[in-house]
């Protein structure tokens, strides 16, 4: 009878160790790459680390990853944060996870992935997408998912395997999204949170659980969905495994999290009604808290649950934004750096003297939800030099994310203070652009760390350092400056913009 009771006397131990320890781990499994960002209970940055792995294209817009290069990554990194803070893992007293929503893994009997993950921006599922459609029919899927079935969203790379590998489907036994599998293989536990779940279209967003309807529907078994919780709650803890492969220490409490947009506006305290922000890292999103659910009425937004509990939110969602600007940089001038490309662009009248560019290079979802949607130059004269067709990107991704704004303005939110978060909002020039195209000031934060940064406060909610996710936000997270629109660009954007929105209508029969 001794052993189990000094497993028990063992486990107690630890949680009064916890109760002292002073750090939170967040946790980003992104597209490029993996982030680990140390804080301590004061919202400092102790130590942070990325990791990258590549991203498969095997056919045109195709996108995959290995979620084994996602754990190894994992792994490295948060050993490296260990060793360069120095804090000793038992002083971690939380973790939070956060990661590119949408994708599928596809795991076996013995938990091990099938075939490399589908990724948000992979297009290949429209005719699953259209299928699902109607088989559930269309005003149940979007009184339900609150959304149409978009070829991002998890729901259709699960179709798309049961009809084009048949022999991987039959050995499914669950479908977790990016980040839950690295919860998986952290703590054993198959569970996700309401924010992530309700990009996959399998999920009832005003109700908070799966769409248990639409899973009959589809013939999917409910078994192969994790368990729903809050972004907050504790899902598991580091098993002895993963304390061996990671370096934490065994039994640390794993929290919800957060997919990478709800947990980007945690981190920029957007968690309450009248916050919104705007955030460009490989996608361009414009994102607003909403205290009950609301849609725009013609579902070219997504309305989602957010990370704080009992409030949803809304965001326009551009597929390549700062992935636009890394396509541009690698193919055309691979030799020079983003700071040689923003220079060029700044010397460079704003409007870029006619150049316009359209951001569609991976199909786009906000406005069109359009796969086939592609990118274009349109009017290079012998006076455009590479400096215009740099700006030109910066202004179509800017314009791009002013459809969303515009949206969002359309369903009466209020949208006073717009938070600038992602690499995009590094850039000094960047941010220029977005206030004079959204007629309003842009704000940044102090310490701008991401999605990580966001879900590491979960985990400070989750066990117990703040009552609540918007108290973690007022204490941690501080605005730093604002760049004002400039009243002497504003007609040259106003026009730019209006010639814009004519580009995809006009060039739509040519995708
Ligand atoms: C959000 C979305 C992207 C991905 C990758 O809907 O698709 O933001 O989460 O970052």
């Amino acid at each position: 009878m001794d052993a189990p009771e000094t497993v028990h006397r063992g486990f107690a131990n630890r949680e009064t160790k916890l109760k002292g320890a002073m750090y939170l781990l967040g946790i980003d499994i992104g597209t490029s790459g993996v982030k680990a960002l140390l804080i301590d209970t004061a919202g400092r940055v102790v130590a942070s680390a990325s990791e990258s792995y590549p991203l498969y294209t095997p056919q045109p817009l195709w996108a995959e990853q290995d979620p084994d290069d996602w754990w190894n990554a994992t792994c490295k990194v948060i050993r490296r944060v260990l060793a360069d803070s120095g804090v000793a893992a038992f002083e971690i007293r939380g973790v939070g996870l956060s990661g590119q929503m949408h994708g599928s893994v596809f795991l076996d009997e013995n938990g091990e992935s099938i075939r490399p993950a589908l990724l948000w921006c992979d297009q290949r599922t429209a005719a699953e997408c259209a299928w699902i459609t109607e088989r559930v029919g269309e005003r149940k899927v979007l009184e339900t998912t609150l959304n149409p079935v978009l070829t991002g969203f998890q729901a259709g790379k699960i179709i798309w395997l049961r009809r084009h590998e048949p022999e991987n489907y039959a050995r499914v036994k669950q479908v977790l999204l990016p980040k839950d599998f690295i919860r998986y293989r952290l703590t054993g536990a198959s569970a996700t949170e309401v924010s992530d779940a309700s990009g996959t279209a399998l999920f009832d967003v005003p109700r908070r659980d799966w769409a248990y309807e639409m899973l009959n529907a589809l013939e999917l078994p409910r078994a192969w969905f994790p368990k729903v919780y809050e972004s907050p709650e504790i899902t598991g803890r580091i098993t002895a495994q993963a304390a061996q492969a990671t370096g934490l220490a065994e039994g640390t409490p794993v929290v919800g999290g957060a997919g990478d947009q709800a947990a980007g506006a945690v981190g920029v305290g957007v968690v309450q009604a009248g916050r919104a922000s705007v955030s460009i890292g490989t996608s361009g999103v414009v994102f607003a808290h909403l205290d009950a659910p609301q849609v725009d009425a013609q579902y070219r937004t997504h309305t989602f649950c957010h990370a704080v509990p009992g409030a949803w939110h809304v965001m326009g969602v551009m597929l390549m934004a700062g992935g636009a600007l890394q396509w541009y940089r690698d193919t055309f001038m691979p030799q020079e750096s983003f700071d040689t490309a923003l220079a060029e662009a700044e010397a460079v009248s704003p409007s870029s003297e006619g150049l316009l560019f359209l951001p569609y290079l991976s199909g786009e979802r906000t406005p069109h939800a359009d796969p086939k949607a592609r990118g274009a130059f349109v009017g290079a004269t012998l006076a455009h030099g590479r400096g215009h067709f740099t700006r030109a990107v910066l202004e179509g991704v800017a314009y791009g994310l002013r459809d969303s704004l515009e949206i969002l303005r359309e369903m009466g939110l209020s949208l006073h203070q717009l938070r600038l978060t992602g690499g995009g909002a590094k850039s000094p020039l960047w941010r220029q652009i977005l206030a004079d195209v959204f007629g309003q000031p842009v704000h940044t934060l102090q310490a701008e760390e991401g999605p990580a940064f966001g879900v590491a406060l979960l985990a400070g909610v989750g066990t117990g350092v703040w009552n609540s996710v918007p108290e973690a936000c007022a204490q941690t997270v501080r605005l730093a400056d604002s760049t004002e629109p400039n009243p002497a660009h504003q007609p040259l954007y106003e026009a730019g913009y209006a010639q814009y929105r004519q580009l995809y209508p006009a060039l739509k029969p040519f995708f």
